[in-house]
């Protein structure tokens, strides 16, 4: 038996192109879920327990330039499969409403199409780290490359050609993606526009998965 046959719990994910807002958009949507009177967590990957957040370090540290794309690929997916194992199974026995900022989706994305591992490949290896944990709902914050990364702070004429062809290339996975699942499984928001606009949408791009009883 999978868990999701299991659990009264939800499993929401945001995710999509860097310079999205995902975090400013996490904390608005908990606030909303949490006022409509769930019990409510917040997660981040990588990241997330203690071996996650060691695992996440490593990942960030921008000087391990030598990390072969294979080994970033599944050290993402250890940190994915400890926070599954350690966190988010409970969780969602106990009913909790996850948002949880990324997921297989940015593997996918990020090392399978535009990394060019191959999706099939990081679906595969993403349903074994999570024991088969899916998400309810995958809400995409969609914004052009050049957008989200001059929003984050790197102007655009610093960036390299092929930084540039990587995040249009990472936005474009992140559409086929979401064309490929479908809408039950994922929508795109788009991201632009002011925080509250973003936030309205968010909300209707999950509510209809949120349990009957406390739906408002
Ligand atoms: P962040 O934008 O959510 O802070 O994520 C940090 C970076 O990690 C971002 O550029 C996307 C990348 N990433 C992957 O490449 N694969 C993954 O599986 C995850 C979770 C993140």
């Amino acid at each position: 038996m999978t868990l999701k046959s299991c659990s009264a719990g939800r499993l929401l994910v945001l995710d999509g192109p860097d310079g999205g807002g995902k975090s400013t958009q996490a904390h608005r949507l908990l606030a909303r879920i949490r006022r409509a009177g769930f019990r409510v967590r917040h997660l981040r990957e990588p990241g997330g327990t203690r071996i996650g957040e060691r695992v996440r370090s490593l990942l960030l540290d921008r000087a391990r330039t030598e990390m072969d794309r294979r080994a970033e690929l599944l050290l993402y997916m250890a940190s994915r499969a400890q926070l599954c194992a350690e966190v988010l199974r409970d969780a969602l026995t106990r009913g909790e409403i996850v948002v949880c900022e990324r997921f297989v989706s940015a593997s996918i994305v990020y090392q399978g199409i535009a990394g060019g591992l191959g999706a099939g490949i990081v679906e595969e290896i993403g349903r074994f780290a999570t024991g088969g944990i899916a998400p309810d709902r995958t809400v995409i914050l969609d914004v052009p490359a050049e957008e989200g990364l001059a929003r984050r702070g790197k102007s655009k004429d610093r960036l390299e050609a092929s930084g540039l062809r990587f995040h249009r290339a990472v936005r474009a996975g992140f559409l086929r993606l979401a064309r490929e699942i479908g809408p039950r499984r994922a929508r795109v928001v788009d991201a632009r526009g002011s925080r509250e606009a973003v936030s309205d949408k968010v909300w209707r791009a999950v509510s209809d998965v949120l349990p009957r009883h406390h739906r408002s």
